[in-house]
């Protein structure tokens, strides 16, 4: 077994309650680009972190609007990747807590068959009135444009402002209940895995030292170290779609393991 694998169940090992975060990386393997990284086709001369704000929405609702189209597309086209699956074969070893904390909006935690995930920055799928909000039906937001450009912002039914999408921009506070929630997970878990996320945008960036502030571990995968990787019990230098699959194998292998043990 290689060692950042045993060093994993180590750091596992008698923990109840396991808690995941995930940023951008988590998708990056089903084909949905990251903040960072560069964009492609049409919208790679804007910057994400600037389409991103209630700033860029007020001055160019149809360029914003427009790149969610785009993205909802793209996430309505990927598949969750082997990382995902592995992630809802980890929530049956953890019967007593197994939360997973999410900064993307795609929605393939859940699409891939996780319980218990806490949306941190909204969703793709939730649009709503910018003014009043009042629910905007997805469907037809997909029927407004191919999402390969600018797409009018359609209007409240309403109250006639501009309908936007339900994520939380940079600058926007996140909605109470859903940052209270992962708090409380961050403050329940034994251990965090941390995925694909640069770990620069707060509140989420702030969860895992929660964790390790109580005693809990911190295990981070990324192929990039980051600014949490210093503070972190092991750093896998991996991609999400190749170390959780190895991970939870090992895990049901030791898991196998024990159930055998019970039953002779
Ligand atoms: N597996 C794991 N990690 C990966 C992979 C992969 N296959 N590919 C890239 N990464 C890592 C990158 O190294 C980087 O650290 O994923 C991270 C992606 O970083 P960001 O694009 O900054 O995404 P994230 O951290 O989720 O951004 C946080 O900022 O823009 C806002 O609200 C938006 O939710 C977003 C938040």
């Amino acid at each position: 077994m290689d060692k950042v694998v045993r060093k994993a169940l180590e750091l596992l090992e008698g923990a109840r309650h396991v808690a995941v975060l995930t940023g951008a990386g988590m998708s990056a393997e089903s084909g949905v680009p990251t903040f960072r990284d560069a964009q492609t086709g049409l919208w790679a001369k804007f910057d994400p972190q600037q389409l991103a704000t209630a700033e860029a929405f007020a001055e160019s609702p149809s360029r914003v609007f427009g790149w969610y189209v785009s993205r909802l597309q793209t996430v309505r086209r990927a598949t969750p990747h082997a990382g995902y699956d592995a992630l809802v074969r980890m929530a049956a070893l953890y019967p007593d807590g197994f939360d997973i904390i999410t900064q993307n909006v795609d929605g393939l935690h859940s699409r891939a068959g996780s319980e218990n995930v806490v949306e941190l920055h909204g969703s793709l799928e939730a649009f709503r009135c910018s003014a009043c909000r009042e629910v905007f039906s997805t469907d037809r937001v997909i029927e407004l444009g191919e999402g390969d450009g600018e797409v009018s912002a359609p209007a409240c039914g309403k109250c006639g402002n501009f309908i936007r999408p339900g994520v939380v921009w940079f600058g926007e506070m996140l909605p109470r209940e859903v940052l209270e929630r992962a708090t409380q997970v961050a403050y329940e878990a034994d251990v965090v895995l941390v995925i694909g996320t640069s770990s620069l945008v707060y509140p989420a960036a702030g969860l895992p030292d929660i964790v390790s502030a109580r005693g809990g571990r911190v295990i981070e995968i990324n192929p990039k170290a980051t600014p949490l990787t210093p503070r972190v019990d092991l750093y896998w230098e991996a991609a999400a779609g190749e170390a959780l699959p190895q991970l939870v194998d090992a895990l049901q292998r030791t898991e196998g393991g024990k159930t055998e043990g019970r039953n002779d």
